[in-house]
């Protein structure tokens, strides 16, 4: 035994007499894992988080959650002697007279907007995939608690600076809030602490951004975790892999590495964005003024598709007993986004609903598979794209040449007509894609190779699939629409209730499949007959 194996074994063995955790690291640390890359989304967003935490510290020391005025003194020539708050002055001290603070502040923001991407593209993977189905609903509840949180950490983030930007969008959030019938004004002054902007929010948000947030997210992503590794991870269907089991590596020590090298991969990508590629440069900006805003300002993407939904609402107010409801605000500001996180939230409970599906689930489905969960997601992307794309409406006028109107008048018409022809097309896809398969697996993959018979004609090659392909392409089940029974067993009419009658309508929808190639056909074909 080497010197260094023996230092290694004293020290493991000190640990295990006083915490008894050699038992419980050999278990665990067995624990095989499934691999695919698509896995890797999540891993990226518990990474950048991890960078959040460390360069959110870093600024942490120097940044002056104030709203006391000041005269800028430092070494940023263009703003001498301009009054702003203070914390606009530190965030500026921090950019351009604090060692390293800039690249920090860069690396912050990008490993934000990195960490709120990966948790989307994550969220895609788990619902194009399946992945929320029975046991895993808690979990994509959790995981729609986490975007929500993401987005609100973002946004005071991005606030707390006190630049004209971030200025601007409070105004905006403040509106939002200020939309709420009847308490909405309560809860603006109370957030506010009297008239927008005041002195208190700036150091209100401060404390909920670097304690509350991060602490409630710490939490969230333990229960995460801890739910997927109780849960055991999903994985892809093949050969050998059933609902019962998990064909994998070992944590210790493959995923350890994995995991290990992947996370400096994260960091060095966010780094060198950090470094290279400028953002928030908030000295061009200048200080918060109410009266104030300059053109082309843009929320951070994750806020983008709200901005834009505010931006096209049409101005409708009613005036009503003294009140007025600013239902240009409310809709989009609020009654949308509810509707829309409210239905992702549920959404295991609707599918599991309308397909009468309540069994567990560990392999996962493949997109074209399901054709109308993939279509609805294609109709749910498409309306965010087009609100984000007119969220950048002054960028996109300016660039393209086309004026706000061209641009708001297109998102007006395209956010009502665009879904429902995404979800149409990609249903058309999905089954097309389904015919594919059923065609592999039937005639297998066409060689290009052409040969002419003894009579004359010409046939092309095709090449059988491999046994292992041709699972893949046909384990999965399809389901059946869940027929409406309108009598009872005795033959007496029973009229359904709605309920019972959309639910057969919808399962119907999503039972339109194409019937994938059944062992009998696979055989009269491998005999040979044609
Ligand atoms: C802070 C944000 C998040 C972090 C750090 C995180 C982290 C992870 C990690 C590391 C995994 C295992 C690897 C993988 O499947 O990618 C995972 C699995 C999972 N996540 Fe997240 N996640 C976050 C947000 C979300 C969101 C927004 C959703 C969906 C609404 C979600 C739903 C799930 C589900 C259902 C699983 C189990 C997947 C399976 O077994 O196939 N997560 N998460």
């Amino acid at each position: 035994m080497s010197a260094r194996e023996r230092i290694a074994g004293t020290v493991a063995n000190y640990v295990d007499e006083r915490t008894g955790a050699a038992a419980w690291m050999k278990k665990n640390l067995q624990k095989v894992f499934p691999d695919h890359w698509s896995f890797m989304l999540g891993e990226i967003a518990l990474y950048s988080f991890v960078i959040l935490l460390l360069s959110g510290t870093f600024l942490t020391f120097w940044f002056d959650p104030s709203m006391r005025t000041v005269v800028y003194e430092g070494s940023y020539q263009p703003l001498k002697e301009v009054e702003m708050s203070a914390a606009y002055a530190s965030a500026l001290h921090i950019s351009f007279d604090v060692r390293g603070g800039l690249l920090m502040r860069q690396i912050h923001h990008w490993a934000a907007l990195i960490f709120m991407a990966a948790i989307v593209v994550h969220l895609l993977r788990v619902f194009f995939t399946g992945a929320f189905r029975k046991p895993r609903e808690f979990n994509w509840i959790l995981g729609i608690a986490l975007l929500t949180l993401g987005i609100v950490e973002g946004f005071l983030g991005y606030s707390l600076p006190d630049d004209l930007l971030s200025g601007t969008g409070l105004r905006i959030a403040q509106a939002i809030i200020q939309a709420l019938p009847v308490v909405g004004t309560y809860i603006s002054f109370f957030a506010f602490g009297g008239a927008f902007p005041g002195e208190a929010f700036i150091p209100r948000i401060y404390t909920v951004h670097i304690l509350l947030l991060p602490g409630i997210f710490l939490a969230l992503i333990t229960v995460h975790l801890m739910l997927v590794w109780y849960q055991k991870h999903t994985q892809y269907p093949g050969p050998g892999r059933t609902e019962k089991n998990v064909v994998g590596y070992p944590l210790m020590p493959v995923y350890m590495a994995k995991a290990g090298g992947f996370f400096f991969i994260v960091f060095g990508v966010t780094a060198f964005l950090g470094a290279v590629a400028s953002i928030n440069p908030i000295w061009l900006y200048g200080p918060y003024t109410p009266g104030q805003i300059s053109a082309g300002s843009q929320p951070d993407w994750y806020m983008g598709w709200l901005d834009g939904l505010v931006r096209m609402a049409p101005p409708i107010e009613t005036h009503a007993f003294g009140h007025t409801i600013s239902w240009n605000i409310l809709i989009p500001g609020l009654i949308i986004p509810g509707i829309l996180f409210t239905g992702m939230a549920l959404y295991p409970f609707i599918e599991s609903w309308i397909t009468g599906d309540k069994r567990e689930h560990h392999l996962l489905d493949r997109p074209r598979n399901v054709p109308n969960r993939t279509a609805l997601g294609v109709m749910a992307l498409t309306f965010t794209l087009i609100a984000l794309i007119n969220g950048g409406n002054d960028i996109i006028a300016t660039h393209f040449s086309l004026t706000i109107n061209q641009i708001m008048w297109f998102s007006r018409i395209g956010i009502i007509v665009l879904p429902p022809l995404a979800f149409v097309i990609t249903k058309r896809i999905c089954l097309s894609l389904q015919r594919a398969d059923r065609e592999l697996v039937l005639h297998g993959k066409e060689t290009g190779r052409l040969v002419m018979l003894p009579h004359g004609e010409f046939v092309e090659i095709h090449e059988e699939l491999t046994p292992a392909k041709k699972y893949a392409l046909t384990q999965h089940e399809q389901p059946k629409a869940i027929e409406l029974v309108t009598e009872d067993a005795q033959g007496v009419l029973n009229p359904k209730g709605i309920r019972a009658k959309l639910q057969a309508r919808f399962s119907a929808a999503n039972a339109e499949n194409i019937a994938k190639p059944t062992a009998a056909e696979v055989k009269e074909l491998e005999a040979g007959h044609h």
